[in-house]
């Protein structure tokens, strides 16, 4: 660590006190939080932005600064080229892989004060957005022009829509609308000498060379600091449904989403996976209501199907065929199902599915592997984890306490959770390189959907080969020759 950090100290420079001087040129000082003398204010006060989600990653910035307008952010990041100080950019700090806080004390960039809403077509449904809007409010914002945002996840009352295509989030709306590579039509970013990119197109159509926002969609901060996202938001469904289906072994997950999309068809908005422990962690801490002990006896794993569509009574009734069709099989894929009747109990069972994240946090400590592997293979891979847990003697209370997956069946991408006591060395040592290896067998990917972070720079190698590191690399000295944009993110 302390070579590392010497190298660190070569490579870039603290933030000091003329520092702190010349940003207050460019912001109030109400924008600029600094444990940097003269300002001194107490390290806590910076403990939010320096830690993360999950309380895994700490880093140990001295100086967070909040600016308001792109213009601002150019400033910033011009002077921080020209004294080689790193830059964090930092959104609603929901981010699952280490990407959003400082390694050593580079300087924080919150987008958080860049919160306005620039324009919105009641027509088009495009909206443009600040990078620091909050998806919820966003969510909010074009629902009395009844339109949706393409995307949703269990972090929406804090992440921004500047963190949510920084990560190329996938979220619960994915099968549905597909990714922010398609949905996202034009961004502008800050680049890392300062040079503001304007692509912040309205277009649905726009062939004229090289797409080059599309680098920055999933690039976790690492090519420039995105300031405002032009994003397409659907047209609100006029009716969704939603049904939890009680399975008595995980062989019929496979089955049954091949039944369940014949059936739906174009109704079928989201199909998603929780396996048996990660229902009883939801319901154990709050998160949805239980359903009843008939309903939940003899089920190994739970699978969400939401339907969104024009017509109420034509949805309802395809969902009922559905159920009724599924129970009265001869042999039955399913032991229930719970059918929501009112807007409570959609949200109820929405809530046990995007309550497993916040579950799992209050449980212990969570090693995540968020993998998109073949969907037969789901099982095996939670089962060979906690195997291969076992034979190290690493399962019990005092070490590992959970292994469980659920996740996004519809799009290959299975949340392997395990859950622990504490961080300790023997645990990672245990489950890397494993689990990675475990994911090349299947030609699977390390990272379906949260990113690579600080978390998997070294493991990259599992799912991208050598020519397109190398080529990865290049783009990124490309953009970024000093380096100072979230510096050990993505690539080592
Ligand atoms: P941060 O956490 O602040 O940052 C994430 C990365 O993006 C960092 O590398 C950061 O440097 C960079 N970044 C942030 N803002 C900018 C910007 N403006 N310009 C350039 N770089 C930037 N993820 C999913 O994919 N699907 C899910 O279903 C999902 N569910 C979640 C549920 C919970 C409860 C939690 C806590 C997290 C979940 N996540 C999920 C992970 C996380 O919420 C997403 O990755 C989210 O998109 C991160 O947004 P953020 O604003 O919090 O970004
Ligand atoms: C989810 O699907 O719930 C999210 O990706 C968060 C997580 O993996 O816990
Ligand atoms: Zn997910």
């Amino acid at each position: 660590f302390i070579r590392h950090c010497t190298g660190w100290r070569r490579l870039y420079s603290s933030v000091g006190a003329s520092d702190i001087d010349h940003f207050k040129s460019i912001l109030p000082p109400a924008a600029i939080l600094s444990t940097v003398s003269p300002s001194a204010l107490p390290s806590a006060e910076l403990d939010p932005y320096n830690n993360d989600w999950m309380g895994k990653y700490h880093g140990s910035a001295t100086t967070v600064l909040r600016p308001k307008t792109t213009q601002q952010v150019s400033d910033i990041v011009r002077w921080c080229a020209s004294r080689n100080i790193a830059i964090v950019p930092q959104g609603g700090n929901t981010g699952l892989v280490g990407g959003s806080v400082p390694l050593h004390d580079e300087l924080i960039v919150s987008l958080a004060n860049m919160n306005t809403v620039r324009s919105f077509d009641p027509v088009s449904g495009i909206l443009v957005a600040d990078a620091g809007c909050i998806l919820q409010s966003l969510t909010d914002y074009v629902a009395p022009h009844n339109h949706i945002m393409p995307i949703d996840l269990g972090a929406k009352g804090s992440c921004h829509i500047g963190g949510n295509v920084a990560t190329n989030a996938g979220g619960l709306r994915l099968l549905r609308y597909g990714s922010l590579h398609g949905s996202v039509l034009g961004l502008e970013v800050v680049l890392p000498d300062g040079t503001i990119l304007d692509q912040l197109t309205t277009l649905r159509k726009d062939n004229t060379g090289y797409d080059l926002k599309q680098l920055f969609i999933g690039a976790e901060g690492t090519l420039g600091i995105i300031t405002a996202v032009s994003v397409l938001t659907p047209p609100s469904p006029q009716a969704s449904n939603n049904v939890i289906l009680a399975l008595p072994h995980f062989d019929n997950v496979l089955p049954l989403y091949k039944t369940v999309k014949r059936q739906l068809s174009e109704i079928l908005s989201a199909f998603e996976f929780i396996d048996r422990t990660a229902y009883d962690l939801a319901v154990k801490h709050g998160q949805g209501r239980a359903l009843s002990d008939e309903d939940v006896d003899g089920a190994a794993c739970f699978v969400l199907v939401e339907t969104s569509g024009g017509r109420r009574e034509h949805d309802e009734e395809k969902l009922t065929d559905l159920l009724t069709s599924l129970l009265e099989a001869d042999s039955p894929l399913i032991n229930t199902g719970v059918l929501s009747q009112n807007p409570a109990q959609f949200s109820s069972l929405w809530a046990l599915r995007e309550g497993v994240t916040e579950a799992v946090s209050k449980e212990g400590k969570a090693y995540k592997y968020d993998i998109s592997i073949p969907l037969a293979s789901f099982k095996d891979v939670v089962d060979a984890t906690r195997e291969h847990l076992r034979s190290k003697g690493l399962l019990g209370d005092h070490a590992v306490k959970h292994v469980l997956g659920y996740g996004h069946v519809g799009d290959g991408n299975l949340h392997l959770n395990i859950i622990a006591a504490a961080y300790t060395q023997e645990i990672q040592d245990a489950l890397e390189p494993f689990v990675y290896e475990l994911v090349a067998s299947y030609r699977g990917s390390i990272s379906a959907e949260h990113g690579i972070g600080a978390m998997k720079t070294h493991a990259l190698h599992y799912s991208k080969n050598d020519v397109s590191i190398e080529w990865m690399k290049k783009i990124k000295a490309l953009f970024d020759p000093l380096g100072i944009m979230n510096p050990g993110k993505v690539l080592e």
